[in-house]
């Protein structure tokens, strides 16, 4: 579908400049102060540094393709809303994990997509404080730095390391978040929760985490992810096991061994039917 693959080495090697060089600003002021507000509720943060990462991305990648169109959590939220119609979309998350970033817990990254109408071409996610970039152009593999990656080879969800989120907003209510939770513990061999989506789904693709759930996540939080999971071998679904879209609000990620087990675990704590 992409109708010129040189122009999409030109944005991959351009975007990746972008990305690097705001990864180097935050990691430059993570000791700063900061200003810190709240949007929905008081767990819902943004920062004077999320603001400025996310223009400082959208400055370059609009000069980089004129015209294209933005999905940005910060500033262009209800674009993602038919951006199918658009030729050429970025898709942003200038930080994913601000309540880490807020608090110095070492889990935070910059997350850039690019899509040709419906379809992503490529996708980069920067691990700010460690400057490792996970990286994935479609069709062509998956790469933590320069290396390619895979997803883990365990087979059994006993022997898996599994990742999950739950927004905040279900932190108080019984929630099929909380069943599934509560459902995995002794059935996994551990479960993590790094506050972080797109670092997470960059770990289930390098085959450091075996399997990652969460519910209600927005496109910037796993449009890079999902396709780091699907290039490195592994199953991006939503709870009907239908390919993860956009659009859907449940992720469930995994390598293939064990997506079955997995998947099935999960709709019967949730009492899917
Ligand atoms: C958040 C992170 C977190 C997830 C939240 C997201 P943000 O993104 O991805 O892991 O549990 O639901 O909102 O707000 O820090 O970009
Ligand atoms: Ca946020
Ligand atoms: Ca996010
Ligand atoms: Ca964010």
């Amino acid at each position: 579908k992409v109708k010129n693959p040189v122009a999409t080495d030109l944005y991959f090697k351009e975007a990746k400049h972008v990305i690097l060089t705001a990864g180097e600003s935050v990691r430059n002021e993570i000791f700063q102060k900061k200003i810190i507000h709240t949007k929905e509720n008081f767990t819902d943060l943004v920062t004077n540094v999320d603001r400025e990462v996310e223009s400082y991305l959208i400055k370059h990648l609009i000069k980089l393709i004129p015209d294209s169109h933005l999905v940005t959590e910060e500033t262009n939220a209800t674009n993602a809303i038919a951006f199918d119609q658009q030729p050429y979309t970025w898709v942003i998350d200038p930080i994913d994990g601000t309540m880490n970033f807020v608090h110095h817990f070492p889990r935070y990254a910059i997350s850039v997509a690019l899509y040709h109408y419906n379809d992503i071409v490529f996708g980069l996610t920067l691990d700010i404080v460690n400057n490792i970039l996970y990286s994935a152009i479609k069709g062509q593999g998956a790469y933590m730095n320069d290396t390619l990656i895979h997803t883990s080879t365990i087979d059994s969800l006993k022997h898996s390391l599994i990742a999950y989120g739950i927004p905040s907003a279900e932190w108080r209510a019984t929630s099929r978040s909380k069943q599934i939770l509560f459902s995995l513990f002794g059935e996994c061999q551990g479960i993590r929760n790094s506050g972080s989506s797109c670092l997470d789904l960059a770990f289930v693709a390098t085959g450091q985490l075996d399997g990652f759930w969460h519910y209600h996540l927005k496109p910037w939080d796993v449009a890079v992810g999902i396709l780091l999971v699907e290039e490195a071998g592994g199953i991006c679904t939503n709870f009907n096991h239908q390919i993860s879209n956009l659009k859907d609000d449940w992720i469930i990620a995994s390598n293939k061994p064990i997506y079955d087990e997995f998947i099935s675990h999960i709709r019967s704590a949730a009492d899917v039917k």
